[in-house]
């Protein structure tokens, strides 16, 4: 990894602006899944770390758009840059890394700058229908789905086939592995902006339904409810709830077995991941870990 991390710095020093390295510096890396993917997948291969480089700067920079459009003010438990360096600053910080990393692309073959950028494309759609689906309340399963495979899927997806193409394995099922992984990933957090406390999350819990966004267990809560008690949760969305409230909606995603539904589904998706590149055990275990997350 630390070869990815030398990347990273060599690029942000070549950006030549002070305030984007100091800025940059005090952005915490986060977990680098994309970039752990891409080592694992393409391990031998010289432009490898350059790859997985490009990738960890194209999420930082959707990550510093997405708290613009959320008004989040932490990230990965620290204060966000829009929190701290306001919007603007915010904006242009993500484009910079993100063109930056487009630059570097050009280094790759014609076929693996074209699966990067491509998921970059679909990666700002996804994030724009989850703008606009979280204006009203969406109890539509495959809507939610839709976009999130566009929103957190397409870019690991990206990621593993990218590095697929590098190490010259099967692209097909790399690409199979890296959606299902993305799909599951989230909806996982899904299920941990609910079952987890502010501490763990480094934001603040039951935050998506406050922000809008009707997550899965939201969404089979929905259709488990009589009418009263759908609008009920119908009053709640999008808004600031009380605690009495908070608690009576994740009592009634208990009772409804919404959550254990939502855990299913990230099983059985991580389950075909594992099916896919059942051949690589380093790639399976990526998968057990992240369900091993969810407890
Ligand atoms: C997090 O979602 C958001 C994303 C993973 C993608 C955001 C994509 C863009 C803003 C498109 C622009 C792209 C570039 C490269 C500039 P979330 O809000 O559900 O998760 P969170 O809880 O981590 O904030
Ligand atoms: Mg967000």
């Amino acid at each position: 990894m630390h070869r990815v991390e030398e990347e990273i710095a060599r690029i942000i020093k070549e950006i030549g602006y002070k305030e984007v390295e100091d800025l940059f510096a005090k952005l915490s890396g986060g977990k680098r899944l994309r970039a752990k993917l891409i080592l694992k997948i393409a391990p031998l291969h010289p432009k490898a770390p350059l790859l997985a480089a490009v990738v960890e700067l194209i999420h930082a920079a959707s990550l510093l758009h997405d708290d613009v459009i959320d008004e989040a003010m932490l990230r990965r438990g620290t204060p966000s840059v829009n929190a701290t360096e306001g919007s603007k600053i915010a904006v242009m910080l993500g484009d910079i890394l993100y063109s930056k990393a487009f630059s570097e692309l050009v280094e790759f073959d014609k076929e693996i700058a074209k699966v990067v950028s491509n998921s970059v494309t679909a990666l700002s759609k996804g994030e724009m229908m989850d703008v606009k689906m979280a204006q009203t309340f969406n109890s539509d399963e495959t809507n939610y789905l839709d976009m999130l495979y566009l929103k957190t899927a397409t870019l690991i997806e990206a990621a593993a086939a990218a590095s697929a193409m590098l190490a010259q394995k099967d692209v097909a099922s790399h690409a199979l592995f890296g959606k299902n992984l993305g799909l599951s990933f989230q909806i996982i957090d899904d299920i941990l902006d609910i079952t987890s406390d502010e501490t763990t999350l480094g934001k603040p819990a039951m935050n998506d339904y406050v922000e809008g966004k009707c997550t899965l267990p939201y969404i089979y809560l929905y259709h488990s409810l009589d009418a009263a008690a759908q609008e009920r949760l119908l009053l709640s969305h999008a808004k600031k709830i009380t605690s009495q409230e908070a608690l009576w909606i994740k009592a009634q995603l208990i009772e409804h077995k919404s959550i254990e539904r939502s855990f299913e589904l990230a099983l059985r998706l991580s389950n075909e991941a594992k099916e896919a590149v059942k051949e690589y055990p380093e790639l399976v275990a990526i998968l057990d870990a992240m369900i091993q997350r969810s407890y």
